[in-house]
């Protein structure tokens, strides 16, 4: 792998930048059948046991962390096939009342494709069924007013089409080259989600793109933090940001530093259960913007 080259960035915003936290709403699913019975990432070991109680007090944690910081949080059954059904990011990607659905790559997750668009369309979100393999958030981030898509392992280019057109947004399309992160939100953290591109700022691992994706993040994101290969390894990135609290993996010590140069308020959570998983914060937590 070759050693990313940092680019000139401009000097990061100080850590006075005011931030301010807006209050979000999301989708979770408590991990009541969460267990790892086959393998479809480099993370998944279904040799390894799984403590699904644990599981669950982890998880319970990051749900009540997001209470506390005054967001809404809704919930969807897990259904007992499904184990990974808690990764709700994987289950569409919501903007403005629109649930575009998602396409699982693998068969073992085909079934919560229908389950998820059952749940939205049963809230009132217009429903929009997929013509593209795609994993909803997992492979989707809005960051500004644009569209960072992901490719490589699941989500399809035909699906970033499939969502410029629905949404009527720039999307911008990023090849990913290394199986361990093997979805977007692995590899990119949003840190300001609701501002406008001016202001909207990501934190990522280079290595985790091939060469042309990563000339295009350093030319549309100058300003981003660009984090190490260590704390991308404990899923560091697939974090949660409401524009001041960053919810990140306990164990992103250095992300934690940089966050707080930049003026973020970083909140730490162990999910290690949920990591046996391959998945961390961000893959627990589905935004619904109304
Ligand atoms: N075991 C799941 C899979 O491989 C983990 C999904 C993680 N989700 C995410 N948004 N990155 O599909």
């Amino acid at each position: 792998m070759p050693t990313p080259t940092l680019h000139d960035a401009p000097s990061p915003a100080p850590a006075d930048t005011p931030r301010t936290a807006t209050p979000r709403h999301y989708l979770m699913c408590r991990p009541d059948h969460f267990t790892v019975a086959y393998r479809i990432n480099p993370w998944m070991d279904p040799a390894v046991p799984t403590d699904t109680g644990l599981a669950v007090r982890q998880w319970q944690t990051l749900h009540d962390t997001y209470l506390e910081l005054g967001h809404e949080v809704e919930l969807i059954d897990q259904l007992p096939a499904l184990p990974d059904m808690v990764y709700t990011a994987n289950g569409g990607f919501v903007i403005g009342g629109i649930a575009y659905g998602a396409r699982f790559t693998h068969e073992q997750r085909a079934a919560e494709g229908p389950a998820f668009m059952e749940w939205f369309g049963e809230r009132g979100y217009r429903v929009i069924d997929p013509a593209n393999t795609n994993e909803g958030e997992g492979d989707f981030l809005l960051v500004g007013e644009r569209i960072l898509a992901g490719t490589g392992f699941r989500s399809d280019t035909g699906s970033h089409a499939e969502v410029a057109a629905l949404f009527g947004r720039e999307v911008v399309s990023l090849t990913l080259v290394n199986p361990s992160y093997y979805h977007l939100d692995t590899a990119i953290s949003v840190l300001d989600p609701l501002t406008d591109d001016a202001g909207a700022n990501i934190a990522y691992l280079p290595s985790a793109f091939d060469e042309p994706s990563r000339a295009t993040l350093e030319r549309l994101y100058p300003q981003a933090i660009v984090v190490s290969e260590e704390d991308a390894s404990v899923l560091g990135l697939n974090s949660i940001s409401d524009g001041l609290n960053v919810v990140i993996a306990t164990r992103a010590t250095g992300f934690e530093r940089q966050l707080r140069e930049r003026g973020y308020n970083p909140i730490g959570v162990d999910l290690s259960e949920l990591l046996l998983g391959g998945g961390g914060v961000k893959c627990c937590t589905l935004e619904l913007r109304r």
